[in-house]
């Protein structure tokens, strides 16, 4: 049995209750779940309890959690202050067909942290942030067209899921693929070409100002400042997602690199673990969402600014000030800088993308400019993304298949150093196999 075989068997042996769930789940769920972006094989764990750092699986093992559900609990799980400020809201009900105090709130502390959002409006998702914020750059250029980078991540409404691949675009609209022009993260010219070559139709920029789910390559200098100019130049909006990098300052990454977007799509933090987005901007541009004006757009939603997610939403923010920012942001750094030590240690080609609180291992080294140089690094590294991310399961640490991880306010020193330990095992272990499938990979 080689190292493949066993670390999938270990983890079998570790979880039979959750494969035991998971067969009974695939009867009434497609793949036994409702999150493709969740799922590994054989299959995922059923968590049964998360409390602060730790989460606990249905078989009784814990793991720390470095994931916190893709960013959004930046103060781990059940957070008390942040239960104590939804149970307070919602022993008054739940959400009434009706505005609410709580909405009013938790809109003011955002645009007083976000100076770009003069206006914005609460959804249940980042898909629903980031497919208004389009739809409201449209309406307001009256242009059809829309640039986004290959790889980026914005959620999973058509224009969203889109890429240049017709096969894999199954189910998405055509018309909507058309208004699409495809972009590569860190080159201007490319943006720059289909302006050029589409001159008055595109409304609009959407970008992530540091590609998360894109495996975080880094904005080079300029590159944000840059996509600014070009949309200025040609009467666009700029539209980021700052769905995940809101977590990186008060003000998001726009407030990092000084960079004024027209249009905002949050989601994730501000709703203290519960479903939201918002999206919000320039005031000329939002206003269009007053139902009393007249060429409004339409905006509904059951769900929109309920109790529950903007109590905990309000919660959450007040304790992620710019001090506890600081904080997970050192623990993340020192996290990164711990891996790439623990890569070089191990004699192995491999490096991890930063910025402050989130962190992406990779199978290569030198510079990772844009999602197509993380996804050929991925590809050639084969399984090992893999059995990277099951066997630090294995060992009691949760992270995204991808090999992602990012840092709460509950962690502290002694538990990145622990993950840290455990990571440069799980190098060590792979290691063999390692020279036998991508001896590429081992430093000579
Ligand atoms: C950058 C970005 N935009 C949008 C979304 C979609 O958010 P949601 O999953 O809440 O629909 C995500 C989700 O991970 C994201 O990372």
């Amino acid at each position: 049995m080689n190292r493949y075989h066993e670390i999938v068997a270990r983890y079998v042996a570790r979880t039979p209750k959750s494969q035991a769930l998971n067969a009974r789940a695939r009867r009434v769920m497609p793949g036994g779940d409702t999150r493709t972006g969740v799922y590994y094989a054989p299959y995922p764990a059923f968590m049964a309890q998360g409390d602060g750092k730790y989460l606990t699986d249905i078989d009784g093992n814990q793991y720390l959690d470095l994931l916190n559900n893709f960013t959004s609990l930046v103060h781990g799980h059940a957070h008390p202050a942040l239960l104590d400020a939804t149970r307070a809201n919602i022993a008054r009900g739940t959400a009434f067909a009706a505005p609410l105090l709580a909405q009013v709130e938790l809109a003011e502390t955002i645009a007083a942290r976000v100076p770009s959002i003069e206006l914005l409006r609460f959804c249940n998702s980042g898909t629903e942030a980031t497919m208004l914020a389009l739809r409201a750059a449209r309406a307001y250029t009256r242009r059809g067209g829309m640039i986004k980078m290959i790889g980026g991540y914005h959620g999973s409404h058509d224009f969203a899921a889109a890429t240049m691949d017709a096969e894999a675009d199954r189910g998405i609209a055509e018309g909507i693929r058309r208004d699409i022009y495809f972009a590569t993260f860190n080159d201007l010219d490319s943006v720059e070409k289909i302006f050029q070559a589409h001159a008055g139709e595109i409304a609009g920029i959407l970008v992530e100002p540091i590609p998360n789910a894109g495996g975080l390559p880094l904005p080079r200098e300029n590159y944000l400042a840059g996509l600014r100019a070009l949309a200025d130049k040609h009467k666009a909006l700029l539209i980021f997602d700052e769905v995940i990098t809101l977590r990186l300052s008060e003000g998001g990454y726009q407030q990092i690199a000084n960079v004024t977007p027209d249009l905002t799509a949050l989601g994730k933090i501000i709703g203290g673990g519960f479903p939201v987005g918002a999206f919000g901007g320039k005031r000329d541009i939002m206003r269009m969402f007053d139902p009393r004006a007249k060429n409004r757009i339409l905006h509904s939603g059951t769900f929109n600014g309920n109790n529950a997610t903007m109590a905990a939403g309000l919660a959450s923010l007040r304790l992620l000030d710019q001090s506890a920012i600081a904080r997970i942001n050192a623990l993340g750094q020192a996290l990164a800088q711990g891996f790439d030590d623990a890569f070089q240690e191990a004699g192995l080609v491999g490096k991890t993308t930063s910025y402050g609180s989130l962190l992406q291992t990779h199978w290569q080294r030198g510079e990772i400019a844009n999602m197509q140089a993380v996804a050929r690094g991925h590809q050639r590294a084969q399984d090992l993304p893999y059995l990277l991310h099951l066997e630090l399961a294995n060992r009691g640490i949760f992270c995204a298949a991808r090999g992602e991880f990012n840092t709460s306010t509950v962690l502290n020193q002694a538990d990145v150093n622990h993950a840290v330990m455990i990571f440069s095992e799980t190098l060590h272990y792979l290691k063999p196999y390692i020279a036998e499938t991508n001896p590429e990979l081992l430093v000579k």
